[in-house]
């Protein structure tokens, strides 16, 4: 059982202290307001706001197309919704790799019009300055390592990453860099479990692992992964904990068939 369980609001603090207490920490993401509320009433630590929002809700095939105000408007709705998980949004794709004055504008956006208390973004050594002025601004920044679907065009798959000694190695030493610029976590993505393992062990600060196995100091998934929305996607990573496609596919053709029958409404679901 949770130790941690009774805290009214999940900081970056409290999130070190789990990693420290050997307690998982649990994210998952939202983006509207209605899961939001669920999603933190349910109990997770953190709720990730992420870029993932252009291909579940928006339909596109990367994470490339979403905007920096798009991600703002996802954020503000998912804020109104929490009451006690971190919640951490993303820097979509353009808004931060260019410089480190534009990284910061972006991410001094993401926390005043967003409303967000922490921002995640994908890379090491490549954006180190953009790393360092955001958090010296006092904005807590999540890293992102492994696979990063920003550079979906540069990597070709998304398949496994660092799964050889040169892109392990870089792995490895840009999550020290990342603790020593003062990140407050790091999400592993898609890498193999051993590396995951070492990775968060060399660090003092939580690595939150997708489809890095089971050591790293927490986990996280995309909601519509989790809850069976989203039927074509099925990566070995996912456990699916509902089927809500076919719940709501089922649903809907039953009202279909309601309708068209004319039984309903019937006389109580009249005025
Ligand atoms: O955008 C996202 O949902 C993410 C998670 C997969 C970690 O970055």
């Amino acid at each position: 059982m949770s130790v941690h369980s009774e805290i009214k609001k999940i900081t970056t603090e409290t999130l070190r202290k789990m990693k420290f207490d050997k307690e998982k920490i649990t994210m998952l993401t939202a983006y509207d307001f209605t899961t939001a509320k669920m999603v933190d009433a349910g109990g997770v630590d953190s709720i990730l706001i992420g870029d993932s929002a252009a291909n579940v809700m928006a339909g596109h095939e990367t994470t490339l197309p979403i905007t920096l105000d798009q991600m703002i408007y996802h954020t503000q709705c998912v804020v109104r919704g929490v009451e006690r998980a971190l919640v951490v949004a993303d820097l979509p794709f353009g808004t931060y790799q260019s410089n480190p004055e534009k990284a910061l504008d972006s991410a001094v956006r993401m926390m005043k019009e967003g409303g967000a208390h922490a921002i995640k973004i994908e890379g090491g050594k490549e954006i180190e300055e953009s790393i360092r002025k955001i958090v010296n601004a006092g904005i807590p920044v999540c890293g992102h390592l492994g696979l990063t679907p920003q550079s979906i065009y540069q990597f070709g798959t998304y398949k496994v990453r660092a799964k050889e000694d040169a892109e392990a190695e870089k792995l490895i030493s840009d999550c020290k860099l990342l603790e020593e610029l003062g990140c407050f976590a790091i999400v592993l993505e898609k890498i193999p479990a051993a590396l995951a393992k070492k990775a968060s062990e060399s660090i003092s600060i939580p690595t939150i692992g997708i489809g890095a196995g089971p050591d790293c100091d927490g986990q996280v998934l995309v909601y519509h992964d989790m809850v069976g929305m989203n039927q074509g996607f099925s990566p070995k990573f996912l456990r699916r904990y509902l089927d809500l496609y076919s719940e709501i596919t089922g649903a809907v053709s039953q009202y279909v068939k309601d309708v068209k029958n004319a039984d309903f409404p019937n006389d109580k679901e009249s005025y």
